[in-house]
């Protein structure tokens, strides 16, 4: 029987009510296909750094965590850490260290009654965002001049490197070809403003652009995608975007598919290992209640299922929330009133009968 060893880092908040329902859905899913996963908890967050004198991640066990399969991962941050100390420690860490440069971020309406936006279907919401994962605003350089001062000055370092964005663009024209639909990809950058690196984005983007006869190339500003996300989401197939505008997209694109309690973000590397993790972050002012949605830790781990080559497992965990949210089997954020770990069982018991 095949087996896959995967990390589970459930961190803080909600991090830590989600995950194990995904485990669960996850179980049920091995089971139904005929392969085992085997789970190995890391308990970095905020607990293991305030107990263990500002515990984050260290080399040894980033060295640890490579001899698996995947990273499954909650959320991490908390109203008790400073901001930043844990997303960078932890989170960026493993972004950065594993070279997890791709960001893939599926924005797919499941089913019409959860979009707030009126007359679409879920034909017409339905691509991709390929997030940049390692560069742009996230490199953490940047300083103080002055600091404490009225005379102040903070400065935050963006960069863009060619090896950096041919990568992630290269990836996002292959899969505009793989995924054979509008065959359309749709730059979303800054560079009437940003003239280095976003200048370096779109040059890059027109040159490769070239290599892809077959497909569309889309060129927009992201203030202006902002709007046509909402007003016409139909119109997107792939975009490709910047690091940090890849960030604040994909809550705008979370929304238009139902709720931050279903997005899904897969950190991979094609040659390498991948972590997946909903979008959301930790959630501190639902934290401890049982509330939270956890269809968006469920449908990343059947993102994991399908880059681990489970195809039919993933389809399974995909056909089975479809169904909790058709009989609204879901948590109070979606109408719902079941709490976390009732939708968990309800999604389980689904991929058994799906
Ligand atoms: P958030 O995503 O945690 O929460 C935003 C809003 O969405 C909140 O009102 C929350 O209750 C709601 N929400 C999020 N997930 C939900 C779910 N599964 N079910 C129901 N409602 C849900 O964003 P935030 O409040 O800006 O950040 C909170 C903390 O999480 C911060 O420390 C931030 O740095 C961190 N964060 C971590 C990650 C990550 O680890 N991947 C991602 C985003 C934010
Ligand atoms: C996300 C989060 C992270 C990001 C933060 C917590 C560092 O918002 O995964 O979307 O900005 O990438
Ligand atoms: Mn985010």
């Amino acid at each position: 029987m095949e087996v896959k060893r995967i990390a589970l880092i459930p961190g803080d908040g909600i991090g830590k009510e989600v995950i194990p329902e995904g485990v669960k859905v996850l179980k049920a899913a091995a089971e139904a296909e005929g392969f085992k996963l085997e789970f190995t908890n890391f308990d970095f967050g905020a607990d293991r750094y305030l107990r263990d004198n500002g515990h984050l991640i260290d080399d040894d066990e980033l060295e640890e965590l490579k001899k698996y399969d995947a990273i499954y991962l909650g959320a991490v941050g908390d109203p008790r850490v400073p901001a930043g100390v844990l997303e960078h420690g932890i989170l960026l860490k493993l972004r950065f260290d594993l070279d997890l440069y791709l960001n893939l971020r599926p924005i797919k309406l499941f089913d019409e009654k959860y979009c707030p936006l009126k007359n679409k279907t879920t034909a017409d919401i339905d691509f991709t965002v390929i997030r940049e994962n390692t560069e742009d605003l996230y490199i953490s350089a940047g300083g103080f001049l002055r600091k404490g001062t009225p005379q102040e000055i903070a400065t935050q370092e963006m960069i863009a490197t060619r090896f950096g964005v041919e990568r992630a663009i290269r990836y996002a024209f292959e899969e505009a070809r793989r995924i054979n639909k509008k065959k359309t990809v749709a730059l979303c950058d800054k560079s009437n403003v940003l003239t280095y690196a976003h200048n370096l984005w779109l040059r890059a983007f027109n040159e490769i652009g070239e290599e892809y006869p077959d497909i569309k190339k889309e060129h927009y500003y992201v203030d202006a995608i902002c709007m046509k996300m909402v007003r016409s989401p139909e119109i997107f197939d792939v975009i490709v975007t910047p690091n940090m505008f890849g960030d604040i997209i994909t809550d705008l694109g979370a929304e238009i598919q139902g709720g931050m309690g279903t997005a899904v973000s897969g950190n991979v590397n094609p040659n390498g290992i991948s972590m997946f993790e909903p979008v959301h972050g930790s959630a501190p002012d639902i934290a401890g209640q049982g509330i939270a949605n956890p269809i968006a830790a469920i449908l990343s781990a059947a993102q994991m299922m399908d880059v681990l080559g489970f195809e039919t497992a993933s389809k399974k965990i995909e056909k089975a929330v479809i169904r909790a949210m058709e009989e609204k089997e879901t948590t109070k954020d979606m109408g719902g009133t079941l709490n976390t770990a009732q939708a968990g069982d309800v999604i389980a018991k689904f991929v058994k009968e799906a």
